[in-house]
């Protein structure tokens, strides 16, 4: 324990995070970690884990709760900034490289370059910089730093020669923190014992010393949601003790893995990494001495290709089932255009397959249409071949012979598998078929590989006959020792796909007898570390996983989760040996976590009992698309029986009733069961951070519910923008993340409904203003970029909204907390929802756009609100599709995609007058006659160089009561000017109109 600080004497000091967060710049570290994917310091642990929370998210969340504030903000910000080496300093750690004196000389102006720099031979340079190094005469000169410039000096220094970009350009350029974890934070700790009081040296050291200042010990952090551990690995590895529980066992080895695997030491790392070769080695002699993997001329299988095959009941030959015939499509040089051609074989009524290689583009093209096809969206998919001239068409549904049950509902003629099946049966519907196999070659260097596909022959079928013996003798065995799943699958929504397309009912169904074979043999390895490479290598290596003819220099087998569905497919690439431990042991990052302190990691409900915490940051599954519960199963199934000693007190189940999911009655009940559990386990000066995506309206008032009913009050809000553009185009949903900040509720205040709405209106205003004015202080200080964007401001805005509700047990005499959890009627607006809106609109009203009158302003609907706003955004330069849904909603603008041009995620942009062109007019829009469209339309018939006069007569039209109502021309006027400020830069030729149209108006003479 350290002696420089005093215990308690932070007991009740405010937090950092309840004041104030750099948001902006946060989102834009934590959307660089996202765009790492598997450079992500976690993901190798197991990327079929989607939803993973930002380290450097969840590290300002631990900090910010830590950290106190003081009377100055402003260095309160800086502070943070620099333990979050987001400021100038930590820069030049995290860029690419140093600069050498001799460019600093070259660049800086240096009034005497020897406070800094020793010269050799001296007397040849002048005294001060710039140097000019193309003079002769200084060739000679060698310059260093001088031994007694502290690095604080020198970081100092050199932070003057990165470019003058903003925030984001500069990150992307750099490294992230946690890349450089070791030196980026070394000058940082004079500026930040100063501000605070400590004396600390590194992180663990100041986590430490906070830690007994608040709560007189190292402060305890619980994640009770811990899914793959992001929470508590960064927890751990700033130096909190941790307590991490998910109800799934899968995502607890994950978060064990986390702690233990890659947080652990450097020797215990190694030695786990020696004794997995170990297992891989004696795994590798059991293939040679089956001879089940050729070796031909130094050539060694990488992957074995598979497809459905199935008897055409018209011509009554056997089909292979192959969605393209194509198998490598050339992207690299090495690679080549490879196609497979079915050969007629009527004797056998069967089609013989050959691979060409090397073939024309045109061949490529013909070839992308194999025997599956479909004739487009919502068309059924069928069966395609052709005998002579005659073309044969069977729908896929047909040949799995789908019927309506008595039930009404779809069932089929497929046989359901049996636990012993590993294969189809002969008289099966889908039967399975070998049709390529990709070969590798080390070249001469023995760096490079040279790839080919080569068709079947007769030695191949040998080996598959060797395969399907062994895992036959051996299967029973494997299952009853747990290598292998003997488990059944559970009917579900994701779960039910491979039981109705294939008939496949236990887990193990999922996998050929190569794939069943291969983690057999590794599987018989129980140690965490063989645990997590087994889930790593079922994900990678599985019936359902894609041959993707593209990517990978030539082509690649997919995981099974790179979306989150059990999708069963016609074709699919088995890996080798080889390919396969390649996964299977694949390298993790080591990132030693703060050692000797505690961490524990259970397998519980969030409901049940938890141990003690100072802090809780969670993430549970808010509206959550991922059926974690479901999809996990195909892990559990084969770790469940026989897992790692270090995982065996688990429940290897996935307990699929205890989850929470969805966002309907029982969701609700569980998070207020779960949250009021984890109130009940904090202390008085305990807090929490709860995250959520912010996806629909109604969150705000479930959340204040959930707040009420666990007894927790709501001291602030954060919105940081986590999306990355890939996760918009899978049309996930995952797009930012809402930190709700919460104490315990004490007392048991009252108020009524008309006071409050005073209230709310008090702290909202102060919110906003207090942010405003950080931003100006900010400012005048040292930088140029906002801290806060207006949709902070406006989040902020919720926030103080939940700050006064979350404040009082009572409303009107109404219990919250019963109120909270009193089932819902569909369509009924609750209490609490009209107290959001009520605060939502008040906070919306102090975000008038500069250039547009209050009076005005209030007049304006939601869409015209929408556009002006973001206009204004725009103008200064923000693209992030966030922002618009952000105030879409907030404005209750119902289709807001209509209104933009562009909805890239970092690239939107509204859309221009032109753009709209006669559109957005009619009664069926959210513009229809309002001022903002008419004036928009007149624009574009200005751009057009439609006649003035014509002009004016369209925009009378289009206003309504343009002549009753003088306000309304004066409107018009304001929006054209405004526009033509704001388009300026973004459209000079829609400025110079929107300047001519309000010339026109306001010169119009009526009457
Ligand atoms: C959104 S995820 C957490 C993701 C995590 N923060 C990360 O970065 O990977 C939510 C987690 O809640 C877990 N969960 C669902 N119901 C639960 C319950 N009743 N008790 C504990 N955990 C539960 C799920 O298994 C899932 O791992």
């Amino acid at each position: 324990m350290s002696s420089a600080v005093t215990p308690f004497s932070l007991k009740d000091a405010p937090a950092l995070i309840e004041r104030l967060l750099p948001v902006q710049k946060l989102s834009t570290e934590a959307y660089k970690e996202q765009m790492a994917g598997s450079g992500k310091t976690l993901t190798a642990l197991g990327s079929y884990w989607k939803g993973r929370k930002p380290l450097i998210l969840n590290k300002a969340c631990i900090l910010g709760c830590l950290l106190p504030t003081t009377d100055n903000p402003a260095r309160d910000l800086e502070i943070f900034e620099k333990l979050m080496a987001m400021d100038d300093e930590s820069f030049v750690v995290r860029w690419k490289s140093r600069p050498k004196p001799r460019e600093i000389l070259a660049k800086l102006s240096i009034q005497n370059i020897e406070d800094y720099f020793q010269v050799e031979p001296t007397g040849v340079l002048p005294a001060s910089a710039p140097i000019d190094w193309s003079n002769k005469a200084y060739e000679v000169v060698k310059v260093k730093w001088r031994d007694d410039i502290c690095e604080l000096e020198r970081r100092r220094l050199e932070a003057q020669m990165l470019p003058k970009t903003s925030y984001r350009e500069r990150v992307d350029k750099a490294q992230r923190p946690e890349e450089v974890m070791e030196t980026v934070h070394e000058h940082i700790w004079g500026a930040v014992n100063m501000h605070l009081g400590t004396s600390a040296k590194s992180f663990p050291e100041l986590i430490e010393q906070l830690g007994i200042m608040r709560y007189g010990h190292r402060p305890r952090l619980a994640d009770t949601f811990c899914g793959s551990g992001q929470i508590p690995f960064e927890a751990a590895r700033i130096g909190c003790d941790v307590f991490a529980s998910d109800l799934n066992p899968v995502a607890c080895m994950l978060t064990w893995g986390a702690l233990n695997i890659v947080g652990a030491q450097k020797n215990t790392f190694q030695e786990m990494e020696r004794t997995q070769q170990q297992v891989i080695e004696d795994v590798h002699s059991q293939i040679e001495h089956l001879g089940i993997e050729a070796t031909k001329e130094g050539w060694i299988p990488k992957v074995f290709l598979y497809c459905v095959e199935v008897r055409c009941p018209e011509s009554g030959w056997m089909v292979p089932l192959l969605p393209s015939l194509v198998i490598s499509k050339q992207r690299s040089s090495q690679a080549r255009n490879v196609i497979a051609e079915l050969i007629p074989n009527p004797e056998m009524m069967r089609y013989d397959i050959d691979l060409r290689s090397n073939v024309s583009d045109e061949e490529l093209q013909k070839a992308m249409h194999g025997t599956v096809r479909s004739d487009g969206r919502g068309q059924e998919t069928y069966m395609f071949h052709k005998i002579g001239a005659r073309d044969y068409q069977t729908k896929i549904s047909t040949l799995r012979g789908d019927f309506r049950n008595s039930e009404g509902t779809t069932s089929n003629k497929l046989r359901m598998w049996e636990k012993s099946d590993f294969v189809p049966r002969p008289d099966d519907i889908f039967q399975e078929r070998l049709y390529a196999i990709q070969w590798i070659r080390p070249n001469g260097s023995g760096r490079n590989y040279s790839y080919e596909f080569r068709a079947v022959d007769q030695s191949d079928l040998d080996r598959e006959i060797i395969v399907c013996d062994f895992v036959r003798e051996n299967l029973l065995k494997w299952q009853e020792f747990g290598a292998v799943p003997d488990m059944r699958i559970e009917s579900g929504y994701n779960t039910d796909q491979p039981i109705r397309e294939r008939g496949w009912t236990y887990w193990h169904h999922l996998f050929n007898p190569r794939q069943l074979l291969l983690a057999a043999l590794l599987n018989q390895d129980k140690s965490p570390i063989s645990n997590i490479g087994i889930s790593r290598l079922v994900n990678a290596n599985s019936r359902l996983s894609r041959w993707d003819n593209v990517s990978g220099g030539g082509g690649c087998v997919q995981a099974v989760f790179d979306n989150q569905a059990l999708n069963t497919l016609f074709n699919y690439g088995c890996r080798s040996f080889r390919s396969s431990t390649r996964i299977y042991a694949k390298k993790v990052n080591s990132s030693p976590v703060f050692s000797g302190k505690q961490r524990f990691v259970i397998s519980s409900s969030a409901t049940d009992r938890n141990v003690g915490f100072d802090l809780a940051i969670t993430d549970p599954p808010y509206g959550d698309a991922v059926k974690y519960e479901e999809i996990l199963e195909f892990f559990i199934a084969w770790l469940r029986k026989n897992p790692a000693k270090e995982f065996a007190d688990w429940v290897w189940d996935s307990r699929r009733a205890l989850a929470i999911k969805g966002e309907d009655e029982d969701f609700r009940r569980g998070m207020v069961a779960s949250y009021k559990q984890m109130t009940e386990c904090m202390p008085d000066n305990g807090m929490q951070v709860i995250m959520f995506t912010h996806q629909s309206g109604g969150i705000w008032a479930d959340m204040a519910n959930i707040v009420w009913a666990s007894g927790l009050q709501v001291t602030a809000a954060w919105y940081v923008v986590t999306e990355t553009e890939s996760a918009l185009r899978d049309g996930n949903n995952v797009k930012g993340t809402v930190l709700l900040v919460c104490r315990k509720r004490k007392g048991h205040h009252k108020t009524t409904r008309d006071d409050l709405a005073w209230e709310i209106q008090e702290e909202v205003d102060l919110q906003v203003r207090e942010l405003t004015g950080l931003n100006q202080i900010a400012k005048g200080l040292y930088r140029d970029e906002n801290v806060f964007e207006d949709a902070d401001i406006q989040m902020a805005g919720y926030a103080a909204a939940l700050r006064v509700l979350t404040r009082y047990a009572s409303i009107d005499g109404r219990d919250m907390a019963a109120e909270a959890i009193r089932p819902r009627v569909q369509g009924e607006t609750t209490f609490v929802d009209g107290l959001i809106t009520f605060a939502v609109d008040t906070a919306n009203q102090c975000l008038v756009p500069h250039g547009i009158q209050k009076s005005h302003w209030e007049k304006l609907n939601g869409a015209e609100r929408f556009y002006l706003k973001l206009l204004d955004l725009e103008a200064r330069g923000s693209k992030t599709i966030d922002n618009y849904q952000n105030f879409a909603k907030a404005f209750k603008v119902r289709d807001f995609q209509s209104f933009l041009a562009s909805k890239k995620a970092n690239a939107a942009r509204l859309k221009s007058a032109v753009d709209f062109g006669r559109t957005e007019m009619s009664e069926g829009s959210e513009l229809h006659q309002s001022v903002l469209r008419a004036v928009l339309y007149a624009i574009m018939e200005l751009v057009k160089e439609v006649d003035s006069a014509e002009v004016l007569a369209h925009l009378m039209l289009n206003i309504p009561d343009y002549y009753g109502n003088m306000t309304q021309r004066d409107l018009a006027v304001e929006l054209a000017d405004y526009l033509a400020k704001h388009l300026e830069q973004l459209r000079p030729d829609e400025a110079a109109a929107a300047r001519i149209l309000r010339e026109l108006v306001k010169n119009q003479r009526l009457g």
